[in-house]
């Protein structure tokens, strides 16, 4: 059997010493993720070392509540940061058409980088789901998701209208990455955990169905991969109904059901353990080769089930990928 294509969640980051090194050249994490050449550069080294096959911008979900005025921040070793919606009475936004303009550096960058890469590599736009998006901008960090989702039933109107924003300024978004040269996009829903059935259809499958509507409705016609991470039962309903054209499917997933409840020949990307890069050796080429098996009946994309962490080493996925290329 071919091998499957593949590329990894986060392939460019800092598990990487050049990506390290390139960091430092800007103290502020947005300011990196700005800069065109920079976000070129860190695109590039892992194409340096590994035979990829995709591409994925170098950005962040966190740039569309930065563009809609909401003050974002990183916090060494920490995460993100952001002044919480649900401590303000009144919930404001920046309009969208301003927030898109805001953004001209990462289409910028979008140009640079599919002219830097061969042809042959596929390059993957992408935004926040929705709900994830909005469970940072609710609660201002990440970590327990209890004060996002209480949000939802004490102020359901506004998270609606915050969903509808969201929705409008990604679609938006994903449109000026494809005009500037993004072959498909990623929808990282990571925070699809945890909601209940009703919660799980307002917030998630919704707000992904219009977003897609949207972007088909700007003319967009690449495919688009939702990534609906711990949605678990729900993975079906999201296949279905959001409209996405391949599924990411997370670390915990048997392979059988995502095969399963997903519409038949639907691509399904997945699912490596990123622990299993941080211990290497034969373990590392059994779980590789598991996955492998597990997904030989769908068209499969080989990649992690979550991003990639920086305690992963540079040669643990050197050899990940020559397990991948040599096929099952
Ligand atoms: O290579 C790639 O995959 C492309 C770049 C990318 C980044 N973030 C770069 C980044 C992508 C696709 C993302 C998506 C993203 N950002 C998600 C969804 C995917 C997921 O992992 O669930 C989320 C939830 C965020 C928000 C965010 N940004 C977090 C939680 C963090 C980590 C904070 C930390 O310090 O661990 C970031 C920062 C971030 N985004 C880094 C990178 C390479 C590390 C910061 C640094 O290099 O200083």
């Amino acid at each position: 059997m071919d091998p499957p294509p593949v590329w990894i969640m986060r392939q460019a980051g800092r598990y990487l010493p050049e990506y390290r090194e390139l960091r430092t050249r800007s103290k502020n994490f947005l300011e990196f993720c700005y800069s065109p050449a920079l976000a070129t550069e860190a695109v590039m080294q892992p194409l340096r070392r590994y035979p990829l096959d995709a591409a994925i911008l170098f950005s962040d979900i966190l740039v569309v509540p930065d563009a809609l005025g909401r003050k974002v921040w990183f916090v060494e070793g920490e995460g993100p940061r952001l002044s919480p919606l649900i401590e303000e009475e009144t919930w404001r936004f920046d309009d969208v058409t301003r927030g898109i303009q805001r953004l001209a550096p990462v289409y910028e960058a979008v140009e640079r980088i599919r002219a830097a890469i061969p042809d042959d590599i596929a390059l993957i736009g992408f935004c926040g789901g929705p709900w994830t998006v909005a469970t940072y901008m609710l609660q201002g960090e990440g970590g327990e998701k209890d004060r996002a989702r209480r949000a939802i039933y004490e102020r359901p109107e506004e998270v609606d209208d915050l969903l509808s924003v969201l929705v409008e300024m990604s679609a938006q978004h994903l449109a000026a990455q494809v005009s500037a040269g993004a072959d498909c996009v990623q929808i990282f829903e990571s925070w699809a955990e945890g909601l209940t059935p009703h919660q799980f259809q307002r917030v998630v499958l919704e707000p992904t169905r219009k977003l897609v509507n949207r972007l088909r409705e700007l003319g967009v016609s690449v495919p688009i991969i939702g990534f609906p991470r711990g949605s678990g039962a729900q993975l079906g309903a999201y296949a279905h109904k959001t409209g996405v054209t391949a599924l990411g499917i997370d670390t915990q997933t048997p392979a059988e059901f995502a095969i399963q409840v997903a519409p038949e020949r639907m691509p399904l990307q997945g699912n490596l353990d990123p622990q299993v890069l941080i211990v290497g050796g034969e373990a590392l080429d059994r779980a590789t080769r598991d996955v492998m098996h597990s997904f030989k009946s769908a068209p499969h994309i080989f990649n992690l089930g979550h991003g990639i962490t920086p305690q992963a080493t540079p040669e643990n996925l050197e050899r990940l990928i020559k397990v991948v290329k040599a096929g099952v």
